[in-house]
């Protein structure tokens, strides 16, 4: 059989140009709409972000999305009404999928806001039917991070904890080509509407290679257990031929600016949460472990820590279940698939590539 000229993984290829944002791997930087990452973090509320993603692609875009974006948790919420306990108690994204597959198909801003708000609302309120407890509305006045926590509690967050939540919203609302925005593109050059690019983007986002990741990196930290069993861990793990979740990436080769700009928001909420620092110190001492025998094992190839592992310990400090994580990251990157979808459907190309066929040439019918 010949050699597949094929690029596996699509690795190195450029299959979109986008206004969006721009992935920086050799010097680990991430900007998204002309603005650092580490700036959003700080200096913007998520729906600031979401308004920087979505200008120019809708023309009733309000200057002020927050009211919008409040009635649109209020509008979705109702859909909650069909998640029984069973559903509740699959994976948390599984769930949260079935729920945006109730949603309306469509183009327009409306179909966009109640994409954006479903993850927020339908991710508390799976947490809480799991757990035996009646959902909570949303809260339209609120903040969008604000409200996540307070329906998924059923209590006001300190305004720290949800200043927390917001920095991660904005810190993953937007990523380049990633897996899952390449899915949302695909489906939105066939035009099938934005419901149906957001369910791709779901779909893609919850293998452990992509948004899976960090409810592994909790598993780890929970067997690692102290400092000193980091190194021995980590390469028995390696033996197996197991990854290392939290740490690598396709276009990173130096660090990727997220995970700096989650750390240091991790720093802060440790401080206004009275959070017992010793976890930040066993994942800080992992970090160095994973890294120096990652350096080791493999010399050719630049494996650093990726946006996973500060997620993993910010959303733990939060009080967020591991296996909620994946969900949590959807309430951010859901803005990130509009936006692409609406850039890719106003090329009005078809994504479609070619495949080399590596089977037999011809067989005679029996
Ligand atoms: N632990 C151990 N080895 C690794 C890791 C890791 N985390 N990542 C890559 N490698 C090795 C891999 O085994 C391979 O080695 P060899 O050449 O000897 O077979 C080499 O590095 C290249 O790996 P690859 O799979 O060809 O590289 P990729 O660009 O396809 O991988 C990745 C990117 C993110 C899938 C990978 O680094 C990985 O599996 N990381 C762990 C999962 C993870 O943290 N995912 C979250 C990614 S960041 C969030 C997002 O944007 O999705």
């Amino acid at each position: 059989m010949s050699q597949s000229p094929a690029h596996e993984g699509l690795e190195g290829v450029v299959a979109a140009r986008t206004a969006l944002s721009e992935v920086d791997g050799q010097a680990g930087r991430l900007i998204i709409r002309g603005y650092a990452v580490e700036d959003l973090a700080y200096r913007a509320g998520f729906e600031d972000v979401v308004h920087l993603l979505l200008d120019g692609f809708f023309d009733d875009l309000p200057s002020d999305l927050a009211p919008a974006l409040g009635a649109a948790r209020v509008r979705v919420f109702a859909e909650v009404a069909a998640l029984d306990e069973t559903l509740a108690r699959r994976d948390p994204v599984e769930a949260v999928r079935a729920l945006v597959a109730r949603l309306p198909d469509g183009e327009g801003l409306d179909v966009a806001l109640l994409l954006i708000a479903a993850p927020a609302v339908f991710t508390p309120a799976v947490l809480r039917i799991a757990a035996g407890q009646p959902p909570v509305a949303p809260d339209p006045a609120l903040p969008h991070a604000a409200d996540v926590l307070r329906m998924t509690r059923g209590a006001a967050a300190a305004a720290g904890e949800a200043r927390a939540l917001d920095a991660y919203l904005a810190t993953v609302c937007d990523h380049g080509l990633n897996a899952s925005t390449f899915a949302a593109r695909v489906v939105a050059s066939t035009r099938a509407g934005l419901t149906s690019a957001v369910l791709a983007g779901l779909s893609a986002l919850k293998g452990p290679l992509h948004g899976g990741a960090p409810g592994p990196v909790i598993e780890m930290l929970d067997a690692i257990g102290t400092a000193d069993k980091a190194e021995a861990w980590i390469s028995a793990a390696l033996d197996r031929g197991d990854r290392l979740m939290g740490f690598g990436h396709r276009i990173y080769r130096v660090r990727d600016p997220r995970a700096d700009a989650l750390k240091a928001a991790l720093r802060q909420l440790v401080q206004v949460s009275g959070a017992a620092p010793g976890r930040l110190a066993l994942a800080e001492a992992v970090e160095q472990a994973a890294l120096r025998i990652l350096r080791e094992r493999k010399p050719g190839r630049p494996l650093d820590t990726n946006v996973e592992f500060y997620t993993a310990l910010l959303l733990e400090t939060l009080g967020l279940p591991p296996a909620s994580f994946t969900a949590v990251f959807a309430m951010g990157r859901t803005a990130g698939w509009i936006a692409h979808a609406r850039e890719q459907r106003a090329t009005g190309k078809l994504i479609r590539p070619q495949s080399v066929y590596v089977g037999p040439r011809t067989k005679a019918a029996a």
